[in-house]
């Protein structure tokens, strides 16, 4: 029951990430429809002592660092408290956040006091109108100063991530965010929305973003990227970069290092994966340590060799990105 969480392709998943929440405050058309979807009941959730319990688990089988997802993380009211117990864990893990910035202005001091070490924000559009018409609300100043206020709080370099979208100068949105000192990174939009609408022929791919940063800056490789999923270019030199995770058209699953954990308990060895092992059951039924570690690691040996978007057989996972956590 000791050694690292791996599959049977020889990865190691080190890097778990937490969705704590499947809500959102944005309604970003390319996610989910204007209406929201069927949030998760409260006892479906995990609370507190759970979590942190499973994540004491995932970091005694080797991960060191744990991302915290949603939804929108910071609706979950005691995501403070979270962050500062898995930061008391032995082994204490590195402590990141994904979030749409929305209430970050008020939140990114207690999280940075609480341990966290890092912060992603979501934003697809430097222009306000835009963000309305893409999120369905009209919160673009809202995220920016939730951008300030990680900074002020010792966040930096805090990174922005946008999803790629066709009609959109994607240079606009890097000469904003070089203005302000944020890393930008582009992501290809995978099929993961709640609509299933997604369509190849609509994507933005790596290629046609290298073209379109390229007409405004110049663009020169920035080195070995590891695990990460984003390749980075430093722009007109240096030092400031912008990357792009080409998730469709460049898949990185070879290297892949993750884990996912839902609000609801169940482990996920990929974001595209058909089988989840729930946690939560036997958690509430009593399961010891040992029991739950059998689970993990039993989820892991399921892990597929990557995602096969464009396969044939490649099928959509039921549960939509929303609840998965980026
Ligand atoms: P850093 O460690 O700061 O580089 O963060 P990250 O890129 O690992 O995490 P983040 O939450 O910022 O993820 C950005 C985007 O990358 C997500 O919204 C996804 O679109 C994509 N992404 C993250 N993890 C995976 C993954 O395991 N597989 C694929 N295909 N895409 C992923
Ligand atoms: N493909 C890629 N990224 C997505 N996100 C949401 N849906 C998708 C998708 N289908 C992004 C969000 C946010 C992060 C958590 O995931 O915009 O940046
Ligand atoms: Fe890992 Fe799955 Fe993402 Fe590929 S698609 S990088 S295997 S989580």
């Amino acid at each position: 029951r000791t050694g690292p969480l791996v599959d049977t392709f020889g990865r190691v998943a080190t890097d778990l990430r937490v969705s704590v929440t499947d809500r959102c405050n944005l309604r970003c058309t390319y996610c989910m429809p204007a209406e929201g979807l069927p949030w998760m009941a409260k006892p479906e959730m995990l609370d507190d002592d759970e979590m942190v319990r499973l994540i004491r688990l995932f970091v005694g089988l080797g991960v060191n660092q744990v991302r915290f997802t949603g939804g929108e993380p910071l609706l979950r009211r005691s995501l403070v408290d979270v962050v500062r117990r898995v930061g008391e864990l032995p082994n204490r893990p590195r402590m990141a956040l994904t979030t749409n910035g929305i209430g970050l202005d008020r939140l990114a001091r207690p999280l940075a006091d609480a341990g966290l070490d890092r912060i992603n924000v979501s934003l697809d559009t430097a222009s306000p109108q835009r963000f309305l018409e893409l999120t369905r609300r009209d919160r673009f100043a809202d995220v920016e100063r939730g951008l300030k206020a990680a900074v002020d709080a010792g966040l930096a370099p805090v990174k922005v991530n946008a999803v790629a979208m066709p009609g959109e100068d994607p240079a606009d949105l890097l000469a904003w965010c070089l203005d302000r000192g944020y890393e930008l990174r582009f992501i290809e939009q995978m099929p993961l929305d709640a609509q299933h609408s997604w369509d190849r022929s609509h994507l933005m791919s790596r290629h046609d973003l290298l073209a379109a940063l390229g007409a405004r800056f110049r663009l020169s490789p920035a080195g070995d990227r590891g695990s990460a999923p984003a390749e980075r270019f430093f722009v007109d030199g240096g030092p400031e970069t912008v990357g792009v995770i080409a998730s469709v058209t460049a898949p990185f699953c070879g290297a892949c290092d993750r884990v996912r954990l839902t609000a609801d308990g169940q482990v996920r060895n990929c974001l595209f994966a058909r089988k989840e092992n729930d946690l939560r059951g036997p958690m509430r039924d009593g399961a010891t340590d040992d029991e739950l570690v059998d689970l993990i690691r039993l989820n892991m040996w399921g892990k597929a060799t990557g995602h096969g978007i464009g396969t044939p057989n490649f099928e959509q996972p039921d549960r939509p990105m929303s609840a998965i956590g980026g």
